[in-house]
């Protein structure tokens, strides 16, 4: 079927295109140089001086003044370089031995929902002494190193492994907890709000890598929201800083050095909540190359999947060899309740930090006139942080606006966001009334009843780059969530907000990636030894579709994943209508994830199978490898569908009339459960999806042993997307899968 890019998708395309055509305008105009991404694969081997290599090449494109162009070469974990090019050059470059792909530089951004604040972190029970071993990559905006969350006491010094730096800044030093911070801004324009150093001046990489990693901090709140005990998901790991993100965004040369740093750096898990506007061809996406080489070198990348949704198509991070997470609720909301004058009360939602002790004022509609708006509360048509009404005197605001309602924004000044329906009451009740008055009240905390279900904004699949490779992969929590802030910045980022908060609540997948980072780490440290794959098929078949939600606050909920006395709550189809293509395989299960029972790995060679399936040529997957004898071959051209992925997806292709379309995929699991135990394939699908499962017992005998099965799964053609499972069961382990089919 033809894939229909969401509006958003469009919209970005269309941006994109008009950037495309500026460029070569001016290019054409001129020899306008933009920055170009040069990569060339896996490190040569032996000796090699990458600058020298670097400036050799570019020299032959662009004569002399080569060094001058070269903005960064890629050297420790693969092999390449950032330009300034002109779009001839480029070409020029591409044609040369040695390059895989050439692609200019592109922005990508912060996968938050816009701002607000957020809350985060879990609770221990099993841990391991290795978990202090495990050294957690943010990619992100830096760091607060002065946090509660990021204290080192208790910490030994850093594990030998580590062969990471604290680069020299003035006024920021790395501890036993932050055991490394760079920054990366090839470059070298420096915005002017920021900090020439791994200070996380944004708030966004503080909450990240407080999620993932951050000591535990009791009583910590903001402003008495969300008031408890704020930790990370591995709170003895160890965090190491990559600073790639600045108030102007991410740009691609400062991602792959982060990348290149950090493979060679020796981290376990790379974190990253960033992404492009767009998905891009694999080799020509910083993310997608930088978790290539992460995998190769054993090192899982956990990637947030987008706040472009609810569109169809919408999410970014596709690349099979990493994690993309969606962002769900967690079981408590925001509300913000708003009276009128004349007795009518509405729920709104936003974070009101603010207290006006139930008094009414006046209320007014539409105007940002001073002498009209002074003292009076303004009802608004518009979404943003309401820095005009504070501007223009206004003590409150009321936001008619049917946007996302299942998150909450932080304002500036005391204000609700209503829908357009109340939004519309509220208008009606301020054109017939002659004193129009209204009170704000501070918001309270409520128990969301339709919990646990995946946020609207959250990027849904499929895959655009391959049909069948379900995206994304899982869903973590992601909305009105607690964690570290900077104190360079304010509650809402604004500068002119006075609140300056050592901890923020706030939205996006952004959040949700390094929970996931988190319970990948966590599972490294039982198994040090598994590869990446073998790690998310862990946390992928143990995230069933059904969501623990227990307890007083998420707090409670994250410390009753790990301890297990959770209730499961189906994630119901009700409020999850794009079913897989929201949640992935649902919502990730961290006490399950340590004891998946059977994994579905795969390594470097079955990615490169995948990869000659997908169109790339032997002479490009050669210098990926690094490896002369990878080619692509009838044998190893491999389906998407034989990638051995822990989840089916089938896209449908109609053709003549036949009623139904089937296809085989080919897996194989690997026992790391009980050495000698039996699994039954148990299918769950509704009438209109057949999955047949051969052989349909697997029998192991020792730890390690793997075995091979085929699933068919036939579909009636013509339907919208249908899903089923597929269950491996030894009566304590149920390793399952979601299938399917578009
Ligand atoms: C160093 O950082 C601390 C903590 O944020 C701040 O209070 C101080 O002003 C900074 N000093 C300089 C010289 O930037
Ligand atoms: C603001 O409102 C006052 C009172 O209605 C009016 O006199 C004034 O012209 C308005 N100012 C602007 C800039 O529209
Ligand atoms: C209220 O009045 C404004 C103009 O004064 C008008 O545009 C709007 O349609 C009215 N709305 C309702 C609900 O009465
Ligand atoms: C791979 O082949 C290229 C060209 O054919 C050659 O220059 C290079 O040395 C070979 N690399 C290895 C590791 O054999
Ligand atoms: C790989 O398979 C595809 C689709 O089946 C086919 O178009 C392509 O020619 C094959 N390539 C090789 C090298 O066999």
């Amino acid at each position: 079927m033809v894939i229909q890019a969401s509006l958003v998708q469009w919209l970005k395309l269309i941006t994109f295109a008009c950037t495309l055509l500026a460029v070569s305008f001016r290019g054409a105009a001129s020899d306008y140089r933009k920055v170009h991404i040069v990569y060339m694969g896996d490190l040569p081997k032996g000796e090699f001086s990458a600058v020298t290599l670097h400036n050799n090449m570019l020299e032959q494109v662009v004569g002399s003044g080569a060094s001058e162009l070269l903005l960064h070469s890629y050297r420790r974990s693969f092999n390449g370089f950032a330009a300034k090019l002109t779009n001839e050059e480029a070409e020029k470059l591409a044609d040369m031995e040695g390059v895989v792909s050439v692609f200019q530089s592109q922005k990508k951004e912060l996968h938050t929902a816009r701002s607000w604040d957020f809350v985060g972190f879990f609770e221990h029970s099993r841990r391991t002494v290795l978990e202090s071993d495990i050294i957690v990559a943010v990619l992100d905006t830096g760091i607060w190193p002065e946090s509660e969350s990021f204290d080192d006491k208790e910490f030994g010094p850093p594990p030998k492994k580590w062969k990471g730096n604290c680069q020299k800044s003035s006024n920021f030093t790395c501890n036993n907890k932050i055991i490394g911070a760079r920054y990366y801004r090839a470059k070298g324009d420096y915005p002017l709000e920021d900090l020439q150093s791994p200070r996380d001046s944004v708030g966004h990489g503080s909450h990240t890598a407080s999620i993932a990693a951050g000591a535990v901090v009791s009583k910590e709140s903001l402003y008495g929201f969300r008031a408890g005990t704020v930790r990370g998901g591995v709170p003895s790991a160890r965090i190491a800083v990559y600073k790639i993100c600045w108030y102007d965004g991410c740009y691609d040369e400062d991602i792959l050095a982060a990348f290149d740093d950090a493979i060679a750096d020796g981290v376990d898990i790379i974190s990253l909540s960033v992404g492009g506007f767009f998905a891009s061809e694999y080799f020509s996406d910083s993310i997608a190359i930088g978790a290539f080489h992460s995998m190769k070198n054993g090192i899982l990348t956990s990637n947030s999947a987008g706040n472009d949704g609810p569109y169809y198509a919408s999410v970014v991070n596709i690349s099979p060899w990493s994690l993309s997470v969606g962002a769900s609720t967690i079981d408590k909301k925001f509300q913000t309740l708003v009276k009128l004058g004349n007795g009518k009360v509405f729920k709104g939602t936003s974070i009101n930090t603010f207290d006006l002790k139930g008094k009414f004022y006046p209320l007014i509609w539409g105007s940002l006139n001073e002498t009209l708006v002074k003292g009076k509360i303004v009802l608004c048509d518009y979404l943003d942080f309401m820095e005009g009404p504070l501007q223009a005197g206004a003590v409150g605001a009321l936001i008619r606006d049917d946007g996302f309602k299942d998150f909450a924004y932080t304002f500036m000044l005391p204000a609700s966001v209503l829908g357009l329906t109340d939004g519309s009451d509220i208008l009606h009740y301020i054109n017939t009334t002659k004193k129009a008055e209204a009170a704000i009240l501070r918001s309270t905390e409520e128990k969301d009843e339709l919990a646990p279900y995946v946020a609207s904004f959250s990027s849904r699949g499929p895959n655009i780059l391959s049909l069948d490779i379900l995206k994304p992969d899982i869903t973590a929590p992601g909305v009105d969530i607690l964690a570290a802030w900077s104190e360079a910045t304010t509650v809402t980022g604004v500068i002119n907000d006075k609140r300056i908060v050592p901890y923020n609540i706030i939205s996006g997948t952004s959040m949700s990636c390094p929970h996931a980072t988190a319970v990948a780490a966590y599972v490294k440290s039982f198994h040090p030894t598994w590869s990446p794959s073998a790690i998310k098929s862990a946390l992928t078949t143990t995230g069933t579709n059904t969501i623990f939600a227990v307890g007083e606050s998420y707090i409670w909920l994250l410390t009753n994943i790990f301890l297990c006395f959770a209730t499961a709550w189906p994630m119901s189809p009700k409020t999850n209508t794009d079913l897989e293509f929201a949640y992935g395989s649902g919502l990730i299960n961290p006490s399950s994830a340590i004891d998946p029972g059977l994994v579905y790995d795969a390594g470097e060679i079955d990615y490169i199978k995948f990869l000659c399936g997908q169109g790339y040529s032997s002479k490009q997957l050669r210098l990926v490898t690094g490896d002369n004898k990878t080619g692509c071959t009838k044998a190893t051209n491999g389906s998407a569908l034989d990638l051995n992925y822990p989840t089916f997806a089938l896209a449908v292709s109609l053709s003549g009339d036949d009623t139904y379309f089937s296809r085989d995929f080919h897996r194989t699991v690997t026992n790391v459960g009980s050495p000698v135990s039996t699994y039954n394939a148990i299918v769950n699908a509704p009438k209109e999806l057949d999955i047949k499962v051969k052989p349909n017992v697997l029998s192991f005998k020792s730890i390690g042993e793997k075995k091979s099965f085929v699933v068919t799964v036939a579909v009636k053609v013509g339907l919208p997307t249908v899903s089923g499972t597929l269950v491996w069961d030894d009566g304590v382990h149920k390793v399952r899968s979601p299938v399917v089919a578009f």
